[in-house]
Order: C-alpha cells, then structure tokens, then sequence
C-alpha cells in the first residue's frame, strides 16, 4: 500500500492538528474505501488513497478557489505532483460537478478529466456512508444533514439538492456492483 500510505501520510500532516474532525472524517472515508478493496482489484489502493487524501482542500495550505475538490485535486497535481488519476477522483468526488456549476468554477474543474467514473462512484459513496465526525451513517441521512447544515441559501444546499438524485445512484450502483462482486467470489 505505497501509495495509499504516502497518501496518508500527506492528509494527516494537513488535517491531523487544523482540522480534526475533518481528519476524523477523512479516516472514516478511508476506511469505507478498505471494505470495497476486496472487489476492486488493483484500483483498491487507488481508492484507498483518494479516500484519506478527498478533502485536504480544505486544508489552509490548499485553500484557493473555496471549492475544496478542485483546490485539493490542484494541490495534489501541483504541489506534490500525485498521479493525474489521484487527482482526478479527488476533483470529482460526491457533488463537485454541481458546486463547480454554481460557483462559476466549471473551467477549473474542466483542468481534471474524468478518468475513473467507477472509482468516483466509490469515494462517493465511501464519503456519504461517512459523518462529518467520522462515524459510519447512512447515505440519505448524511444529505439531509448536509442540506440542514447549510441551509437553503447556501451554494452547497443547492448543489447537493440537484445533485442528490446522483448521488445516490452512485451509492446504488457501488452496492450492486459490491454484491455481485462478492457473489462472483463464492462461486
Ligand atoms: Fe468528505
């Protein structure tokens, strides 16, 4: 695990002490990502350290543009030169496409291409199974929460609101895809 443990490594140094619940969440999310290695062959480690690595853009170091997928996916490329495919789960995790949408900030987004849909389905759902304190929670709720935490103002309440039907088609399909998966092994 080279790769997911440099990961680690760079997340825990950017989060660990600022950010700790947001550390705690990270853990979490990379933890969901341990469970679905199993199926997912040599993309696991990839996941792996997408998962623990998805939010160092809220990181101070990061901080650019306030969208923390792109500000992280740049800080990843930029900064410590990660694998293009790192850095473009990282880009699209969760509701990244609809915040960009809102926020004016399509381009920067369009800097990252969508290398991995299936992995970014994965850390969708690993990031929504996940609390914000790091605890495991069920998707639905998590999005509730989200949109209560923000409130209806807010350009993540209506970003996640549009995204919402997607997002939990992702966690759908990375179920299905799971227990097929898993089925195929018993086999
Ligand atoms: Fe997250």
């Amino acid at each position: 695990m080279q790769l997911a443990k440099w990961a680690h490594d760079l997340a825990e140094s950017l989060l660990a002490e600022p950010l700790p619940q947001r550390w705690a969440h990270s853990q979490r999310v990379y933890f969901q990502a341990l469970t679905l290695a199993p199926t997912l062959g040599e993309d696991a480690e990839l996941l792996a350290a997408a998962a623990i690595a998805h939010d160092i853009g809220y990181a101070e170091a990061a901080v650019d543009t306030g969208q923390h997928m792109i500000d992280g996916a740049r800080y990843l490329r930029d900064v410590v030169g990660a694998d293009p495919r790192l850095c473009s789960i990282v880009a699209f995790h969760t509701s990244s496409s609809w915040e960009a949408s809102e926020l004016g900030l399509a381009d920067a987004l369009g800097e990252f291409e969508l290398t991995d849909p299936e992995l970014v389905d994965a850390i969708t759902y690993c990031d929504l199974t996940s609390s914000p304190v790091g605890d495991l929670v069920d998707p639905a709720e998590r999005l509730s929460e989200v949109l209560e935490r923000y409130g209806p103002e807010h350009v993540v309440f209506r970003a996640v609101s549009a995204a919402r039907p997607e997002l939990m088609a992702r966690v759908a399909r990375v179920r299905r895809r799971h227990a097929e998966s898993m089925v195929a092994k018993l086999n």
